[in-house]
């Protein structure tokens, strides 16, 4: 069983438990098919856990009136076995004595499962996970303190892992991380540790973020870190001062909809804090041996969008799904640009490639929203998105922000003029009003569909693919993207009576994707044209500003609000797709 999930403890004079529920409704964007919070209440330890959302576990299972000093707690996203509550965290040990909290995969369980139930251990759950607090219970026998049994069992452990652990008899929470981030916030007597600073923004401003094998010793206002490999090490507190004011919902049902909203200003944003950072990553791009893009889902139909225009500037580029990476590896070396992309910065699959990159000789650039995420840190230079916060899981703000990067960089190469004031203003005009009314005739037709095709060609073939992936996530409805020349070698065979094709029109290709159009509605299919201009074979046509290189934008744009609408029509809630989590840190 292999998670992602998002953890988060507490050490303070105030209420843990308060403060660890706030944090984790910040993580759930990484899990949230079961949650659960473990504290110490007088000499006892206590857990409570469940299969469901926060609010869940605090209606159920938590009274109002409980409150203690010493939390973890955890919100999960389980990937293989089943969501249940005893599969939920924390795991205790067999006397209900330790619990710990996980975040990763422990490849090793298995054996460790093994080494314990041969000392007589008992577990409760199919978890990877609950061999830890096992272990630690059995090295308890030998070592003289809490720390030194976390220590040695930490030591044991191979895969990927953050951890917080308590015991009843401890006044301090103990951790690790290894290829999952764990970030401690200081305060004054209080320490907070959670997956990531968004947990902790409501509580302070001062950051440390661990590396790779540091063990924490955490108590009220102290943080005692020692590397396991390293020795004693410093590491630096950071200040970090993001303006929380537009962190919730505001007036909106969903984020999904705040963040498409949202895109009018992400051109601000970006310019913001990048104007110097363009112009670096199109020099270091135009002279580069070779150059690689890397990323996963939207991010990597970013990368699709980013070497469309390279390869319109005359740059030589290639996008590689992150998942795929390794298998370019003979390709890298201390030639290549890695260009990696990643909203979260914490994708697994994306780490994974730009270690290897790295270990080819690779220079590394990154884009980037979170800041001080792993992919930001590891790479040699970065640019930040500085969209704020994305909650929603379906990416919308920071996909335009990719793109607009790319824009940004390519103009740069170009020697061009972006005009940002235009942009702007066409993105304002499809996220008015009228048109979300409009869509609702759109939303009708497909929401007793089963399946959609989107075909485009170029440019437009790559809003398909993202505009594809935005109507299945959200709305469960198979969603499948072609380039517009492709259908007729086999795919054409699925279109009957009725079968919905959104067809993405642009100057470029115009004749021949409405040709492809033709094709389909002579077979009986349904014609959704995504257009400037009208043509006789949409039976419902969305109209788009007129565009250049900022075609996808454009395109994407109504598709995401389509997406959005549908899940809302079919009753499920964007924000949280079945299956699915927003930061995917496993590989
Ligand atoms: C789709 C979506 C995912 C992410 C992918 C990569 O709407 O959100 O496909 O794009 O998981 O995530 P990041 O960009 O955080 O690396």
């Amino acid at each position: 069983m292999s998670k992602m999930c998002g953890i988060m403890g507490y050490v303070g004079n105030g209420n843990g438990i308060h403060a660890t529920l706030v944090g984790l409704k910040r993580l759930e964007y990484r899990g949230y098919d079961s949650v659960g919070v473990g504290y110490k209440k007088g000499g006892d330890l206590v857990i409570k856990k469940c299969v469901g959302r926060v609010e869940d576990i605090c209606r159920r299972l938590i009274p109002s009136e409980d409150h203690s000093t010493i939390v973890i707690s955890h919100t999960r996203w389980g990937t293989h076995g089943k969501i249940t509550d005893e599969n939920a965290h924390p795991h205790a040990d067999c006397q209900g004595k330790i619990a710990i909290v996980h975040n990763g995969i422990i490849e090793n369980f298995q054996d460790i499962k093994e080494f314990l139930s041969k000392r007589g251990h008992q577990f409760k759950s199919e978890t990877d996970s609950e061999v830890i607090s096992h272990l630690i219970e059995e090295y308890l026998k030998t070592e003289n303190s809490f720390e030194e049994a976390c220590k040695k069992a930490f030591s044991m452990l191979k895969g990927s892992f953050a951890i917080l652990a308590l015991a009843s008899g401890e006044d301090k929470i103990v951790g690790i991380r290894k290829d999952s981030p764990l970030v401690v916030g200081i305060k004054e007597n209080e320490s907070f540790i959670a997956s990531d600073i968004y947990a902790l923004l409501p509580f302070t401003k001062e950051f440390i973020f661990l590396q790779n094998y540091d063990f924490i010793t955490v108590g009220k206002g102290v943080v005692k870190i020692e590397n396991l490999k390293e020795g004693k090490v410093e590491r630096p507190v950071e200040v970090i001062d993001i303006n929380l004011e537009y962190d919730g919902k505001e007036k909106y049902h969903h984020f999904m909809i705040k963040e498409i909203m949202e895109q009018s200003e992400v051109i601000d944003r970006i310019l913001e804090k990048n104007n110097g950072k363009i112009e670096v990553f199109s020099k270091e791009i135009s002279s580069a041996k070779k150059v690689f893009l890397v990323g996963a889902g939207s991010s990597y139909h970013a990368c699709l969008y980013g070497s469309y225009l390279l390869t319109k500037a005359g740059i030589d580029s290639k996008p590689i799904v992150a998942s795929e990476f390794k298998h370019f590896e003979k390709l890298i070396d201390k030639d290549s640009l890695v260009i990696a992309v990643s909203q979260s910065g914490e994708t697994a699959d994306v780490i994974e490639a730009i270690r290897i990159a790295k270990k080819r000789g690779a220079k590394i650039f990154s884009i980037v929203n979170v800041y001080g995420s792993t992919v930001m840190r590891e790479s040699n230079d970065y640019i930040l998105m500085n969209v704020g916060f994305e909650v929603g899981v379906a990416a919308t703000k920071t996909f335009t922000s990719q793109l607009i990067i790319f824009l940004l960089i390519y103009k740069s190469i170009m020697g061009e003029g972006f005009d940002g004031r235009e942009l702007q203003s066409k993105i304002l005009d499809l996220l008015g009003r009228s048109r979300r009314e409009f869509m609702e005739k759109v939303v009708d037709y497909l929401k007793e569909k089963d399946h959609v095709f989107l075909i485009g060609r170029g440019l437009s073939f790559i809003s398909a693919e993202e505009a594809a992936l935005k109507i299945k996530e959200v709305s469960y409805i198979h969603a499948e993207a072609f380039p517009g020349g492709e259908l007729k070698h086999g795919t054409l065979a699925l279109i009957e009576n009725g079968t919905p094709c959104i067809v993405f029109v642009d100057r470029e290709n115009k004749d021949e994707i409405l040709s492809n159009a033709h094709e389909v509605k002579t077979r009986g299919g349904f014609i959704i044209g995504i257009s400037p201009e009208r043509d006789e074979v949409f039976d419902i046509w969305i109209k788009i500003p007129e565009a250049n290189e900022e075609l996808t934008i454009m395109q994407v744009i109504p598709i995401q609000i389509l997406a959005y609408l549908l899940a809302l029509k079919k009753g499920y809630n964007p924000d949280y797709p079945r299956n699915l989590a927003k930061s995917v840190t496993v590989k």
